[in-house]
C-alpha cells in the first residue's frame, strides 16, 4: 500500500510517498526557516501563506521522486497512491489548514481516502522507517519546538500520556537561550555546535527535576541563563561554556527522567522523536553503554525533526490495526493523549543540580 503523507503542521511544508508504512520512496522537505529568522521564532501567519505558496510544489516533487502516480492516469508507472495522510494537529491551526485542504482536495479529485494524523503519534514511529525490528511497546520522548513529553505505547495507536512540561518545550528553551546569545533561529542546532567547543562544568545550571512527578520544567533554567548573562561573572564567561552548560542541564534531565520512568515501566525499547532528538549530547547519552539494557531508537536528524514520512508511516500502522478510518477531517491546535490510567511512583533524582 503507498500512502502519500503531507505535514504541513508548523514551519515545515513536507510531503512524502511511503509504501507499507516502512519504506521511504520520497520524501521532500521545504523549510521556511529564512522566512521566520529575523523574528526570532515563527510567525503564523507568515507560516500560513507560505504553505499555500509551496504545497502544490512540494506534493509534485515526492510523487515524482517516489514515481508512483494517481489511479487511472495512464501516463505514470505502476505504482499507485492509495491513500493520503495528513497531520490534522497538534500545531497552528492556519499551517494545518492549509495541508487538510490539499489533502482533502487530491483525495476528491483521485477518488482516494484521506486519513487525518497527530503529529506527536508521527514523531513516536517515526523509527518505522529506519528500524525493521521497530514495533510497541515502548516508552516514547517527544522534544520538540512546541511539546516535551513522555508517552507509553502499548500497541499500535494506542498511547497514554505519563508525563509532559509544565512550562516551555525543550525546543523552545534552546531557541530563547539562542536568542538571548544572539545565536540566531532555529537556536537548538547553533547551540549544539557551539557547545562542542565548550566545557559544561565551567558554567553549570540547576535542574528542575519535579521530584515526584514524570513531568517537566524548562522556564526556571531559562531565566536562570538570562540572569547568569547579566551578571559580573557571566560577562566573562565564553559562550561555548554557557551553551554547554545549558545542554547539559535539559539532556541530563530529558535523559534521566525517560530512562527512570522505563525502568519503572518494565519497558525496554525507547523511543525519541521531535527535533530535539537531532541534539547530538542528547544522542550520545542515550546512546551511552550505560544504558545497554534497553534499546534505544533514535531516528536520523532527517527523520526526528518534522517531515511528512512518519506521517505516512503512522497511518499504515494505524490503518492495519483498524484505528484510523477515512470521514471528515477536524483541524486542532492541540490533540490531547489519555493520562496513564494507574498512578506510576513519582521520579526521584540520582543526582543533584550542581553547585552555580
Ligand atoms: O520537531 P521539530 O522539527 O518541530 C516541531 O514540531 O516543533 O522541532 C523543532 C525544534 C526547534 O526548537 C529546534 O531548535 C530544535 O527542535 N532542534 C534542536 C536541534 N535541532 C533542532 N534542539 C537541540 N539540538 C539540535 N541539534
Ligand atoms: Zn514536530
Amino acid at each position: 500500500m503507498n500512502i502519500l503523507a503531507i505535514e504541513s503542521s508548523c514551519d515545515e511544508t513536507a510531503a512524502a510517498v511511503v509504501e507499507n508504512g516502512r519504506r521511504v520512496l520520497s520524501s521532500v522537505v521545504a523549510t521556511q526557516i529564512p522566512l521566520h529568522r529575523p523574528y526570532s521564532g515563527v510567525v503564523p501567519e507568515i507560516a500560513s501563506r507560505s504553505h499555500v505558496r509551496t504545497i502544490n510544489d512540494v506534493v509534485s516533487e515526492a510523487l515524482r521522486k517516489s514515481k508512483a502516480g494517481w489511479n487511472g492516469a495512464p501516463h505514470v508507472s505502476k505504482t499507485k497512491i492509495d491513500a493520503i495522510a495528513v497531520t490534522v494537529g497538534p500545531g497552528l491551526v492556519g499551517s494545518l489548514l492549509v495541508g487538510k485542504m490539499t489533502a482533502e482536495a487530491l483525495g476528491w479529485a483521485h477518488g482516494v481516502p484521506v486519513y487525518g494524523v497527530n503529529h506527536i503519534e508521527g514523531h513516536l514511529l517515526s523509527p518505522l522507517l529506519e528500524f525493521p525490528d521497530f514495533k510497541p511497546p515502548f516508552l516514547g520522548l517527544i522534544a520538540s519546538g512546541g511539546h516535551t513529553e513522555l508517552i507509553l505505547a502499548k500497541q499500535w495507536g494506542h498511547y497514554f500520556l505519563i508525563g509532559k512540561t509544565r512550562d516551555d518545550a525543550a525546543g523552545e528553551a534552546f531557541d530563547k537561550v539562542a536568542k538571548m546569545l544572539s545565536l540566531g533561529y532555529p537556536g537548538g542546532p547553533a547551540i549544539d555546535q557551539l557547545a562542542k567547543r565548550g566545557r559544561a562544568e565551567r558554567c553549570p545550571f540547576p535542574r528542575a527535576w519535579i521530584p515526584g512527578t514524570w513531568d517537566f520544567s524548562f522556564s526556571g533554567l531559562k531565566t536562570a541563563v538570562l540572569y547568569t548573562l547579566r551578571s559580573p561573572k557571566g560577562r566573562r564567561l565564553k559562550k561555548a561554556d554557557i551553551c554547554a552548560g545549558f545542554q547539559e542541564a535539559v539532556v541530563d534531565v530529558l535523559v534521566q527522567k525517560t530512562l527512570a520512568l522505563a525502568r519503572k515501566l518494565n519497558v525496554k525499547s525507547i523511543v525519541v522523536g521531535g527535533g530535539v532528538a537531532a541534539n547530538s549530547r542528547l544522542r550520545e547519552r542515550l546512546l551511552s553503554r550505560e544504558n545497554s539494557g534497553f534499546r534505544v531508537y533514535l531516528s536520523s536528524p532527517a527523520m526526528s525533526t518534522d517531515n511528512a514520512a512518519m506521517i505516512g508511516a503512522a497511518a499504515y500502522f494505524k490503518l492495519k490495526a483498524g484505528r484510523l478510518k477515512p470521514g471528515r477531517l477536524d483541524v486542532r491546535s492541540q490533540i490531547f493523549l489519555p493520562k496513564y490510567p494507574a498512578v506510576i511512583q513519582g521520579f526521584t533524582p540520582t543526582t543533584h543540580a550542581p553547585p552555580s
